[in-house]
């Protein structure tokens, strides 16, 4: 319905403006976006906000300073915002100018064309968000844990900054920021900047970026939210009732930003910082530069999830310092990410502990490629992809991730660790602050480590080509061999369960390869007989319960019901609820009941969960 408004609205804009501008062009979208950025780029953008909570609505005048090659239009990219007017010239001198807005297509919105001259560096542009700007998540107070002040918070990737701020919303541009912010009194307002460590008295903020970034990474959070410092560079933001239970849970954060750093070079952002946000984020971590943005599900109380914050720390030099220039590229951002997590983890706490971590992935991997195999769409297990006319979304799977991941792992296996290491210091050192394709990497590859070595690999089958290539690294871990050994002898001859086996002697990792040992089915009785020892159902370990839960799902285990309900209610991370909604999704019984909690919990999650669910449960057409 609201889309359908939003749809006219756009319409009517833009035919009320095409008056002035007759020569409207034909867009062209590239890499999903419309920006002429060849052309003419942002450098600088100056954002000046008003946080309107009663609204819900973001007012604002997003100021960019410009690079123009001599052209007389600059396409920008929006979508679900209403332009109330563009000016071009330095603050205070500005004049306005014409500008159309393009049909809106779903997911990669509209182009905005603004008239300027060949010599125009500043194009100011004056908005409002809408409620379809799905960017933004706005929260009442009563879904705050102090319920005092209400909270907003934002997720730009991949392409919804485009929602919230018109801009040339693509990776293959950088650009520094400062923003102008103006928020309730006694609300907090955080950045991906410069940040107060305190509330301001009048609800202003000033912030300041002086790194250049592609604009998906800016982003912001106000609500009721506290520091703590936790070291040198380090610290946590979160609601106040949480900031004990969070100083707690990222101790290990001063020592994981010192091994980084020891890793791959010095630490470029000279913060690095988590906000703790409330439930309905829909990633477990995002890597905002300087500023993390973490679900709360990473709070467990014994330090067990922590390998999230390895993985969004990771990305200040994969992902944030050099860039995947597309979507299509999106690998370069994640792969190396998850293999960089990787390492700071055996840093940090052993080899043991890591070959679990990426063993527990290299099993989804298996499954993700298997079931894409399966659906006959084999050319989504490539690490290069073309998503054009597609949402980059569909990008994110466990190709990008894992797969990414074991080819570097293979790579470093083939190479040795030293050379390997060494090589990647270089790589991140030659390209930091810029932005490569798949294609750039392979020639730095070719040049700077495998030539120059003498190594051959088959960098054509892991990048091009389906599936997972059979030299592939093959990691084992006695510590799963134990575990899995008791699943299916508990499974096959329902023995009891020994008492040693006690929740808080393993880690997170191992419980899932317990879980998953037993397949897609298990006896109900037993899985009672499991609870009753080890609580999975209520573990309070979002990883645990969402495997749990679907295993039960499948199982025809009901016991499971209340506590899935409350976790479905509570906690917004797709990573969880999707594959959730799934499982109940195939029966009838259960479809209604999930039905019946979706009306209940949809309200609770971010348009990015929304989206997801909508589809699965069948509310939309798509
Ligand atoms: N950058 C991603 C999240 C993302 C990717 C948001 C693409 C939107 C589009 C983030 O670093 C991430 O990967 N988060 C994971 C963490 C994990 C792999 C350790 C998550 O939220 O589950
Ligand atoms: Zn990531």
């Amino acid at each position: 319905m609201y889309r359908l408004l939003i749809f006219a609205l756009v319409l009517a804009l833009s035919f009320s403006c095409s008056e002035n501008t007759p020569e409207v062009p034909a867009m062209s979208i590239k890499d999903h976006s419309y920006s002429n950025v060849n052309e003419i780029r942002t450098v600088h953008l100056h954002l000046d906000f008003d946080i309107n909570f009663e609204e819900r609505v973001i007012t604002g005048v997003a100021r960019h300073t410009m690079e123009n090659s001599g052209v007389t239009e600059a396409i920008f990219d929006i979508n679900a915002l209403s332009i109330d007017k563009v000016t071009l010239g330095q603050e205070g001198e500005e004049v306005e100018t014409t500008f159309s807005i393009g049909a809106s297509k779903d997911v990669i919105g509209a182009p905005l064309s603004v008239k300027i001259d060949e010599q125009t560096t500043h194009v100011n542009i004056y908005y409002k968000t809408t409620e379809e700007s799905a960017a933004l998540d706005w929260l009442a107070a009563e879904l705050t844990m102090s319920k005092k002040f209400p909270y907003l918070y934002t997720q730009g990737q991949a392409i919804l900054t485009r929602t919230w701020i018109p801009s040339q919303d693509t990776p293959a541009n950088r650009i520094t920021y400062s923003a102008d912010v103006k928020v309730p009194a006694g609300m907090m307002a955080v950045m991906s900047a410069t940040n107060p460590t305190s509330v301001s008295d009048d609800g202003h903020y000033h912030f300041v970026m002086n790194q250049a970034i592609p604009c998906y990474l800016i982003a912001l959070a106000v609500g009721d939210i506290s520091f703590a410092s936790l070291g040198r560079n380090t610290g946590v933001y979160a609601e106040p009732g949480l900031i004990e239970e969070a100083l707690y849970e990222f101790e290990d954060l001063q020592k994981m930003v010192d091994a980084a750093e020891e890793l791959y070079g010095q630490y470029l952002w000279e913060r690095y910082d988590v906000i703790v946000l409330p439930y309905s984020f829909p990633f477990g971590g995002m890597e905002n530069p300087r500023l993390t943005f973490a679900n709360p599900t990473l709070i467990t109380g014994d330090r067990s999830l922590v390998s999230v914050i390895a993985h969004e720390l990771a990305h200040s030099w994969s992902g944030n310092l050099v860039t995947n220039a597309s979507w299509n590229d999106f690998w370069l951002n994640e792969g190396f990410t998850v293999y960089f997590e990787n390492r700071i983890m055996e840093k940090l706490y052993g080899k043991e502990v890591a070959d679990m971590l990426a063993l527990i992935e290299y099993q989804e991997l298996e499954q993700t490629t298997k079931s894409f195999m399966d659906a006959g769409k084999s050319h989504d297990t490539h690490l290069k992809l073309n998503l054009d006319q597609r949402d980059p979304d569909d990008g994110m799977t466990d190709i990008a991730y894992v797969k990414g991941a074991f080819f570097l792992k293979t790579l470093e296996e083939t190479a040795g660790r030293e050379k390997f290491d060494a090589f990647l210091r270089s790589y991140f050192n030659t390209y930091k602050f810029q932005t490569l394709t798949t294609e750039d990497f392979i020639a730095y590859l070719n040049e700077n480590l495998l030539d120059k070595h003498g190594i051959s690999f088959n960098i054509d089958e892991w990048i091009y080509q389906p599936g997972i290539p059979d030299n592939c690294v093959v990691i084992h871990s006695t510590r799963f061999e134990e575990i899995q050994t008791l699943a299916r002898e508990i499974k096959q001859n329902g023995s009891s369960i020994p008492d040693t086996l006690r929740r808080d002697q393993r880690i997170t990792q191992e419980w899932l390869a317990f879980i998953r040992e037993f397949g897609e089915e298990l006896n109900p009785e037993t899985m009672r007989k499991i609870d009753a020892q080890l609580n999975l159902k209520g573990s309070g370990n979002a990883e645990i319960m969402t495997e749990w839960f679907i295993l039960g799902i499948h199982s025809g285990y009901l016991d499971i019901r209340p506590e899935m309900e409350k976790f479905l209610i509570k906690v917004g991370r797709r990573k969880f609820i999707k594959p959730l909604y799934l499982a109940l999704s195939q029966t009838e019984d259960n479809l209604k009941w999930a039905k019946n909690i979706y009306s209940k919990a949809r309200q609770n999650y971010h348009a990015v969960s929304v989206n997801t669910i909508d589809h699965i449960l069948g509310y939309t057409a798509n």
